[in-house]
């Protein structure tokens, strides 16, 4: 890339408001794959590289958190040859990628249940998640056997068990305590994303941070995960500059 188109780049990303917690589904791996006529894991593969790029250009953004909906809990439902592709993918990645990530002081944290995953995905998610554990830049937060349903009903359960030995009275479940229960707790105030995007033209949010998701600005495009780059992080970046959010109260000048 030229000095001046850096430069420009540079200088129009200055001019956008950024997202502290940007939340991605990145859906359209198997359909651009099949576009190209080869097989749907031709797509994840490609997909694999999109969270590279996207790594990169959210962090020199300065986007706090990126959290990526890898596997939903659901995802199980595709066929074997299928899921295992996508649980070695991982693997492959971290292999790969984790010399970027110190590089860059990239944080990985994960949420959904890791523990039940094949034990060399395991063992990848585990070894990014220790070497990257002391790096205080942006955290990129991986989705991996995630349901936002299953979430909730694990936070609940959590407090009755709580309200069953004693320790907590229904009346003490709050926002903050619930919140703290959920697979986000560690993220504080920062576990609300602030802009969810899903790629290829779906517009749903396919149980994905359900309950932290209330007030997220959502911004869908038809591009396909495996195509999504620069040019659309910053299309995406353009549009939510514009949204005026209020949170359920008025804007300052309508006051
Ligand atoms: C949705 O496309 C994508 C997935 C279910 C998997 C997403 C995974 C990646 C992009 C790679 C993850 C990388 C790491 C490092 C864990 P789809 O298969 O539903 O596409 P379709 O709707 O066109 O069929």
């Amino acid at each position: 890339m030229s000095f001046f188109r850096k430069k420009r780049e540079q200088s129009t990303l200055a001019s956008l408001k950024i997202p502290k917690h940007l939340a991605i589904i990145m859906d359209g791996n198997g359909r651009w794959a099949q576009k190209q006529m080869m097989p749907r894991v031709a797509g994840h593969k490609r997909g694999m590289n999109t969270v590279k790029e996207v790594t990169k250009l959210a962090s020199d953004a300065g986007v706090q958190v990126l959290s990526l909906y890898a596997f939903s809990t659901e995802n199980w439902r595709r066929p074997a040859d299928e899921v295992s592709f996508l649980m070695k993918l991982p693997v492959t990645f971290f292999d790969n990628f984790v010399p970027d990530l110190m590089a860059n002081n990239v944080r990985v944290t994960t949420m959904g249940d890791i523990e039940s995953l094949p034990a060399n995905t395991v063992e990848a998610v585990h070894k990014a998640v220790e070497e990257t554990a002391a790096n205080t830049g942006m955290i990129l937060n991986f989705a991996l056997n995630y349901g936002g349903q299953a979430e909730i009903i694990s936070a609940a359960q959590a407090l009755a068990a709580q309200v069953a030995d004693g320790t907590l009275s229904p009346q003490e479940i709050d926002k903050s305590n619930f919140e703290a229960n959920l697979a986000t707790g560690f993220l504080g105030e920062l576990a609300q994303p602030d802009l969810m995007i899903r790629t290829s033209g779906e517009e749903r949010l396919s149980n994905f941070l359900t309950y932290q998701s209330a007030y997220s600005e959502l911004y869908f495009t038809d591009v396909l995960w495996p195509d999504f780059g620069a040019a659309d992080f910053q299309a995406a970046l353009e549009a939510y500059t514009k949204r005026d959010r209020r949170f359920g109260g008025l804007n300052p000048k309508e006051k």
